[in-house]
């Protein structure tokens, strides 16, 4: 049975750190309150001279490097975002047409939020299982900072910028072994950014094209669902949570990521934790941190990952891989 494997993993981050003792300049906030509440510390900005497509750019060239592919024997491109640096074409097709990467190949971008990169390797899996596929690199890039409001405390201390990547490969040993997407737009008014070109730019004058967001009742959802959804995973591969590996989550909230691993029995040492020093990167999240534990040695071939992510929509999804 043909599975879809990580041969190879790549992230990178702007250069520019902004602490949270650079915000208290900023709002009304404090190192303390972010710190207890958030487990952030610090992000990174992307550049005045940056734009989305450079992170995602970067990212997918050091995991092309990893696997030692060349961009010629890729076929299949997905990239998460929510901040694409143009309406079309994709940041998918310029990545194509930036790495070398095959023409003709397949190019799209995954609209999904904070779980855009779970949704992107969802689709990826099956396109690779079904033999739409050979190889195939997905992306999770973000300029998140572009889309804060730099006046509201609730949300300009969380996010940060970012882009991560993976690349799979056709195998006949174990790879991804299930992914679960879902979605609920019944609560868009909890976590949406009220503008977008479909309304026309005369309405930019009156919606706001930055971030919204009840933090408080997306936490108390996002908990419960990422509870479930761990339950959902573990069963449908008929897996034991004790043989769980590593807990790579979505990185929105230390105390979010905290309740997961307790569902999961797992101590905090077996969780790959990046939100201190890059605070919420939407869809790059998960790959940046499996990125960093992979280079540094935590995360070994054979290991069996659990990815998880919530975000806007709501969306949600969880993916098990053998690495
Ligand atoms: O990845 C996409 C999904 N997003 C998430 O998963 C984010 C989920 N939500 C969260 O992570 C948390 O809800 C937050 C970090 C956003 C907020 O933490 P909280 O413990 O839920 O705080 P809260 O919203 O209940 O606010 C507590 C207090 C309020 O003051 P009062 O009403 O008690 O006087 C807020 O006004 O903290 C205040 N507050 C702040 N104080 C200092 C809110 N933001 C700040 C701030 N600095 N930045």
């Amino acid at each position: 049975m043909t599975s879809a494997r990580i041969i190879g993993t790549g992230s990178y981050l702007p250069q520019r750190v902004v602490t949270n003792r650079d915000l208290e300049q900023q709002v009304e906030t404090s190192d303390q309150w972010i710190r207890e509440r958030t487990g952030i510390y610090e992000r990174r900005v992307i550049g005045e001279e940056e734009c989305c497509g450079d992170l995602a750019r970067i990212a997918a060239q050091r995991a092309l490097e990893a696997a030692g592919i060349s961009g010629d024997d890729v076929d299949l491109i997905v990239v998460a975002t929510c901040t694409p640096d143009r309406v079309f074409p994709s940041l998918a097709s310029s990545l194509q047409r930036d790495l070398g990467i095959r023409p003709g190949a397949t190019a799209f971008d995954v609209s999904a939020a904070c779980s855009g990169f779970i949704y992107g390797l969802g689709i990826a899996d099956r396109f690779v299982r079904t033999g739409g596929a050979e190889r195939a690199l997905v992306v999770g890039a973000e300029a998140m900072t572009r889309i804060l409001d730099w006046d509201d405390r609730g949300t300009c201390v969380l996010f940060g910028d970012g882009g991560g990547a993976v690349l799979l490969e056709a195998a006949e040993r174990p790879g991804v072994l299930t992914t679960h997407l879902h979605s609920d737009g019944r609560y868009e008014p909890l976590l949406y950014v009220p503008w977008g070109p479909g309304q026309g730019y005369a309405a930019l004058g009156t919606q706001s094209g930055y971030i919204h967001m009840r933090g408080n009742e997306v936490f108390k959802v996002a908990v419960n669902t990422l509870t479930r959804i761990v339950e959902e995973t573990l069963d449908a591969a008929q897996v034991d949570k004790t043989e769980v590996d590593w807990l790579v989550p979505h990185q929105a909230n230390i105390r979010i990521i905290q309740a997961t691993a307790k569902k999961l029995d797992l101590h905090m040492d077996r969780v790959v934790v990046t939100v201190g020093e890059h605070g919420n990167t939407s869809a790059a999240s998960i790959p940046i941190a499996l990125d960093t534990a992979v280079r540094d040695g935590r995360i070994q071939r054979g290991e069996l990952l659990l990815f998880e992510a919530f975000g806007g929509g709501f969306t949600w999804g969880s993916a098990l891989v053998r690495y």
